[in-house]
C-alpha cells in the first residue's frame, strides 16, 4: 500500500487509518477497530465534549492560538455539529476511535485547518476525564432530585397512612404494632442519607482535570480557573497525574447507585410480601402491575420486582468497574475506558428505578380492615413485660413470666388480650387490674413517644423534620 494511501481515513480492505497515524507504517486491523472502538457508547458524552471543546477554544484563543474570528468558527462549528448530531445529521466513520475523535475529524472537515488547531495543548486523556466528570456532575443532580421526589411520595403516603396500624416485623415474625407512617417515614430518612452520600460524589466530582494535557501537565500555560469556570467546576485538579489517572468519582457514584439500589430492594421486597394474598396489605395500582400470559388471574407486582432485582445490576456495574481500575498503573491506559457502559447503565436504571418507585408508592392502596384482622395480640407481649418492669419487677424476669403466659395462651387457644386481670394474678402478684388498659394497639402505639418510636406525637414530629428537609 502506498504511503499517500493510508492518509485518507477510509477504510482500506481490511484496514483503516486515523488522525494519529503518522507513525505507522501499518493501519488498524478491522477486527481492533472495532475491539476498541468506543463510540457506540461514548457518544452519550457528546454534549459534554462539545462544551469542554468550546471552553477549550477559549483558552487557547486567550494565548493567541485561535484570533476571535477563529475563535467565533471553531465555536459556531462546534454548535452546529452538535445540532446536526441532535437532528441525525452526523455519519460517524470507522476510523471515528471515538466521540472525542469524531467531533474534532467532522470539525476539521467543517472548517479545515482552523480547526486543526483545537488539540493544541490537549490530550484525550484530560479531554475524556473532563467530559466524564462533567457527564457524571449532571447525573448524579439528576439522580438527587429522583431521590427527592420518592421521599416526596413517601412523605405523602405517610401522611395519609398516619392512622393506620401494622405489625412491625423481625424474622418475618410479627413483632410489635407501629404506625404505618413510621414504616414509609424509615425509607424518607434512609433516602436522606443516600442523598448525602450522593453530594458527596459530586464534591469528588466537581474538580476539573482539563490543561493536564497526557499526563503531565498542558505545554500551553492556560489559565485553567478561568476554563473551570467557564465549565462550570469548582476547582482544578492540584496535580496532572492525577488529573488523567483518577476514576475514584465514578467509584463513588457507582458505589452510591448501589447503595440506593440494594436499599430500594429491601422495601420492594416487603411491598412484595405485603400484595402477597397471603399477607394482603395492600394492593398496587393495576397500571404498576402485570398479568400472567397463561393464568387469567394473576395479578403480579413486576414493577417492584424490577426494582429489587436491578439492585444486582448496580452492584454488578460497581464490582466491574472496581476489578478493571483494581490493576491500572498510573496514568492513563486503555482499560478505563471500561468505565462508560457501567456508569451510563447504572445512571439511566437508577433513574428509571426511582422514578418507577415513586409511582407505585403514590398510587397503592392500603387494605386497612385486612391489616386489622391480622395483627396478632400477642404483639402486645412486649407491653405486658413492660408493665411488670414498670411496677418495678426486674425486666429479665418479667420478659421470663410473660413468656409463661404466652405459652399458656399458646396451649388454651386463648387470645393474650382475652385474659382478665384474676387470670394474669396466676402468673404474678404484680398485676393489677390497671392492666386491661395495655391490651389496645393503639395504646400500645401511643406510648412510644420516645424520640424516635412510633408513637403519634413522634411521628408527627418525623413528619414535621422531614417537610423540613424536602423544603
Ligand atoms: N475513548 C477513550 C476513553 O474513553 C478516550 C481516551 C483515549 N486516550 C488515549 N490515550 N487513547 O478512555
Amino acid at each position: 500500500m502506498e504511503r499517500e494511501d493510508l492518509f485518507t481515513d477510509e477504510v482500506k480492505g481490511n484496514f483503516v487509518m486515523k488522525m494519529w497515524d503518522g507513525r505507522f507504517s501499518k493501519a488498524s486491523d478491522k477486527l481492533m477497530e472495532q475491539f476498541h472502538n468506543s463510540l457506540p457508547f461514548d457518544k452519550t458524552l457528546i454534549e459534554e465534549d462539545i462544551a469542554g471543546s468550546i471552553a477549550w477554544a477559549a483558552a487557547l484563543a486567550d494565548l493567541g492560538i485561535f484570533s476571535p474570528d477563529e475563535l467565533k468558527k471553531v465555536k459556531s462549528g462546534l454548535v452546529e455539529i452538535l445540532d446536526d448530531y441532535r437532528n441525525g445529521k452526523i455519519e460517524f466513520l470507522p476510523g471515528d476511535e471515538d466521540i472525542h475523535m469524531a467531533v474534532e475529524r467532522v470539525l476539521i472537515e467543517r472548517i479545515g485547518d482552523t480547526g486543526a488547531r483545537l488539540h493544541t495543548g490537549r490530550s484525550r486523556n484530560d479531554q475524556v476525564a473532563t467530559d466524564s466528570r462533567l457527564y457524571a456532575k449532571k447525573a448524579i443532580g439528576h439522580i438527587i432530585d429522583a431521590v427527592c421526589e420518592l421521599q416526596r411520595s413517601v412523605l405523602d403516603r405517610a401522611k395519609s397512612d398516619k392512622k393506620i396500624i401494622i405489625p412491625g416485623y423481625t424474622h418475618l415474625q410479627q413483632a410489635q404494632p407501629v404506625l404505618l407512617a413510621h414504616y414509609w417515614l424509615s425509607l424518607f430518612f434512609l433516602l436522606e442519607r443516600e442523598k448525602s452520600r450522593l453530594e458527596h460524589a459530586i464534591t469528588t466530582t466537581d474538580i476539573m482535570p482539563l490543561g493536564s494535557g497526557a499526563m503531565a501537565g498542558s505545554g500551553f500555560n492556560v489559565n485553567r480557573e478561568k476554563l473551570a469556570e467557564n465549565l462550570g467546576f469548582s476547582s482544578v485538579s492540584q496535580n496532572s497525574i492525577d488529573g488523567v489517572a483518577a476514576r475514584d468519582f465514578i467509584l463513588e457514584t457507582l458505589s452510591c447507585i448501589s447503595s440506593l439500589g440494594i436499599h430500594l430492594s429491601r422495601y420492594a421486597e416487603d411491598l412484595i410480601i405485603w400484595s402477597s394474598r397471603e399477607f394482603g396489605f395492600v394492593e398496587l395500582d393495576d397500571a404498576w402491575s402485570t398479568g400472567s400470559s397463561m393464568m387469567p388471574q394473576k395479578k403480579n407486582p413486576d414493577s417492584l420486582e424490577l426494582i429489587r432485582g436491578k439492585s444486582g445490576r448496580f452492584i454488578g456495574n460497581l464490582t466491574r468497574f472496581a476489578a478493571t481500575l483494581k490493576g491500572v498503573g498510573l496514568t492513563y491506559y486503555k482499560d478505563l475506558q471500561e468505565d462508560k457502559e457501567p456508569l451510563f447503565d447504572s445512571v439511566d436504571q437508577i433513574l428509571l428505578v426511582l422514578n418507577v418507585f415513586s409511582q407505585v408508592i403514590a398510587t397503592l392502596s392500603v387494605k386497612n380492615e385486612r391489616i386489622e384482622e391480622d395483627l396478632d395480640p400477642f404483639l402486645l407481649s412486649t407491653d405486658l413485660a413492660d408493665y411488670l418492669a414498670r411496677k418495678g419487677m426486674p425486666f429479665r424476669q418479667a420478659h421470663k413470666v410473660v413468656g409463661r403466659i404466652v405459652a399458656f395462651c399458646i396451649e388454651n387457644g386463648t387470645p393474650l388480650t382475652d385474659l382478665t386481670s384474676e387470670m394474669l394474678r396466676k402468673f404474678s402478684e404484680s398485676f393489677q387490674d390497671d392492666v386491661a388498659d395495655l391490651f389496645s394497639f393503639e395504646g400500645s402505639v401511643r406510648k412510644r413517644l420516645v424520640a424516635g418510636g412510633t408513637g403519634v406525637e413522634s411521628v408527627d414530629k418525623q413528619i414535621e423534620s422531614a417537610s423540613r428537609l424536602l423544603s
